[in-house]
C-alpha cells in the first residue's frame, strides 16, 4: 500500500524507550526527517531517566517533557513508546504451561502493560488538544488472540494483549480531548534487535531497525483520525484483535 511522505508538525516528538533497537531508530528517523521542532528521548539511561520498574521515574521524566515543549513553544504532537521485554536474565518466554513462573509473569506484565498504562497517564494528557497529533505503542502481532495458533510465549503474548486494549482504551479517551488524534498499537514485524536476536530463525524475513523505524513511521504518519485505537502491522495492514 503506498503511504504519504511525512507531514511537517512543527511541534515536540517524543522516544520512550530511545536506548532500544527499535526506539533508537525510530528517534534517529524523526531527527533526520527534521519535520519536528525537537525530538525527545527518554529510556532508561536518560537524563531524566524513565524506568518502567520505577513507578517514581514517570512524574519527573513527564515534567522534563511538559517543559521542554514550553521552552520550544512546539506542543507534543507525536509520541512513540517503543519498549518491550522479551527475554532478560537468562530468562526468556514459556515454551510450556511447566515455565509459567509468577515472579516473570509480573516483570513482563509490568514492562509491556503497566509501563506503558503509565506513559499513557502520564504522557498522553502533555499531547496538543488541537490539530495533528499521533501516538503509536508498539506492539506485536503475537500479541493478537486471534491470530495465536502456535501457542507458547504466554507472558509476552499475554502482556501485548494487555497492552492493545490499554492502547484502545486510551485511544477513546485522548480522541474525547482531541478529535483529530492518532493513538495505535503497532506491529513492527521481525526485526534485528536485541530483543529478537536469540529467537531468529533461518529463513524469516528479518529487516534492520532503520528500515523497520521507517516504516512503522510511514505508517503513523498516514493513518488519520477514523483509524484511531487499531492495531496495524508495518506495512500499513490492520491486524486482528
Ligand atoms: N525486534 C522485533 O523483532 C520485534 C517484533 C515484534 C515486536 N517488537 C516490539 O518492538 C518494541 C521494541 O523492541 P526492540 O526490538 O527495539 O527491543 P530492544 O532493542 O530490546 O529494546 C527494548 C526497549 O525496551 C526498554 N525497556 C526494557 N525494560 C524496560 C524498563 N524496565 N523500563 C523502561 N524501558 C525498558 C529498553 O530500554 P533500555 O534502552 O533502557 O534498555 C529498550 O528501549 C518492543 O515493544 C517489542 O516487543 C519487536
Amino acid at each position: 500500500m503506498p503511504l504519504p511522505e511525512p507531514v511537517p508538525c512543527h511541534g515536540t516528538a517524543l522516544v520512550i524507550g530511545a536506548g532500544g533497537g527499535l526506539g533508537a531508530a525510530v528517534a534517529a528517523r524523526l531527527r533526520d526527517q527534521a519535520c519536528h521542532a525537537q525530538v525527545l528521548a527518554l529510556g532508561r539511561h536518560t537524563a531524566p531517566a524513565l524506568d518502567f520498574l520505577q513507578a517514581d521515574s514517570f512524574e519527573p521524566a513527564a515534567r522534563w517533557v511538559d517543559a521542554a515543549c514550553g521552552a520550544a513553544q512546539a506542543p507534543l504532537r507525536t509520541l512513540v513508546v517503543a519498549t518491550g521485554l522479551l527475554h532478560a536474565d537468562g530468562r526468556g518466554p514459556e515454551r510450556s504451561w511447566d515455565a509459567l513462573d509468577a515472579d516473570w509473569l509480573t516483570r513482563v506484565f509490568r514492562v509491556n502493560a503497566i509501563g506503558p498504562a503509565l506513559a499513557v497517564r502520564h504522557f498522553l494528557p502533555l499531547l496538543a488538544r488541537r490539530g495533528r497529533v499521533r501516538a503509536g505503542f508498539l506492539s506485536a502481532r503475537v500479541g493478537s488472540i486471534g491470530d495465536n495458533a502456535l501457542g507458547g510465549w504466554y507472558g509476552y503474548r499475554a502482556s501485548k494483549a494487555a497492552l492493545n486494549q490499554i492502547v484502545r482504551t486510551a485511544a477513546i479517551e485522548l480522541r474525547r480531548r482531541n478529535p483529530e488524534a492518532v493513538c495505535v498499537a503497532l506491529h513492527p514485524g521481525t526485526v534485528d534487535t536485541g530483543l529478537s536476536r536469540p529467537f531468529a530463525k533461518a529463513g524469516l524475513r528479518v529487516r534492520t531497525a532503520e528500515v523497520a523505524a521507517g516504516e512503522l513511521l510511514r505508517v503513523l504518519d498516514g493513518l488519520d483520525a477514523s483509524s484511531t485505537g487499531g492495531f496495524y502491522a508495518y506495512d500499513g495492514r490492520p491486524l486482528p484483535w
